[in-house]
């Protein structure tokens, strides 16, 4: 078993999130489902999951999501969470992870992030409502060493490539004040007052991309809910769906 400095980040964040607990499992299906199913259930304590080895890791648009095991990080963070207005939150989650791990790494809107041109990591945001309260779990992977292609056209980008001693249990430790922070901001103002920092790592900016859904153009940027600009032939709209994938353009 790798070794995960729980009580270190427990320190960290209870401060920060009353009641939060750490829990670490050698093996579950998929740590976003357990908490979804918690959650259901009525369990709504502000956990952090760690799955060393998930067998059903879930990944947007519903595909899966594969790890190795010891190569990466997986995780969820679940809490009870009323925002405004939830549009942008997955930008906001990306931008506290970067911004904890390292200078260079790039935010690929909606969901990932990117180092030179080829992911890193991926964000999967679920909610549910139980007894009319609202739960939001946040689960993240992150390649932590190097692994193949594996059906990839690109082979993914590791986190030991930016930050050679890098663990999958430093790096948690790293980013997990910075993500339960840019949380409780979101809940309080929205997006907005993060879409800077957002800008200064996006790596879709200023790019010719592609959607899921066959609409080319040049990215802009984002607007102020998290919503992708793009500048097409009739001029520019905004793609606010989660369910639409994009790509740069060769
Ligand atoms: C994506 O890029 O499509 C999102 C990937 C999210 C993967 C993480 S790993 C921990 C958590 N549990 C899951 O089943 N999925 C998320």
């Amino acid at each position: 078993m790798e070794y995960w400095p729980a009580e270190s980040i427990w320190e960290q964040v209870s401060p920060l999130l009353a009641g939060f607990t750490v829990e670490v499992l050698p093996e579950i299906d998929s740590t976003n489902a357990e908490l979804m199913r918690r959650a259901r259930a009525g369990q709504t304590e502000p956990t952090l999951l760690v799955a060393e080895r998930q067998t059903a890791g879930r990944g947007r648009l519903g595909r899966p999501w594969q790890s190795a095991v010891g190569d990466s990080l997986t995780f969820s963070l679940g809490l009870p969470f009323s925002p405004r207005d939830w549009s942008g939150l997955s930008l906001a989650v990306g931008l506290a992870v970067a911004e904890s791990l390292h200078p260079d790494i790039g935010l690929k809107w909606p969901n990932d992030l990117w180092w030179q041109d080829r992911k890193l990591a991926g964000i999967l945001i679920e909610a549910a409502t139980t007894g009319g309260h609202s739960q939001v779990v946040i689960g993240i992977g992150i390649n932590i060493r190097p692994r193949p292609a594996e059906g990839l056209s690109t082979a993914p980008a590791a986190l030991s490539e930016l930050w050679p001693e890098a663990t999958a249990g430093q790096a948690l430790l790293r980013l997990m004040p910075a993500l339960v922070r840019v949380v409780q901001d979101f809940e309080r103002s929205g997006f907005a007052p993060l879409q800077p920092r957002f800008e200064a790592r996006d790596v879709l900016r200023g790019r010719e991309v592609g959607t899921s859904d066959g609409q080319q153009g040049q990215a802009l940027g984002v607007s102020a809910t998290g919503a992708l600009r793009l500048l097409k032939a009739g001029g520019e709209c905004l793609i606010d769906s989660s369910e639409v994938s994009v790509r740069p353009r060769p």
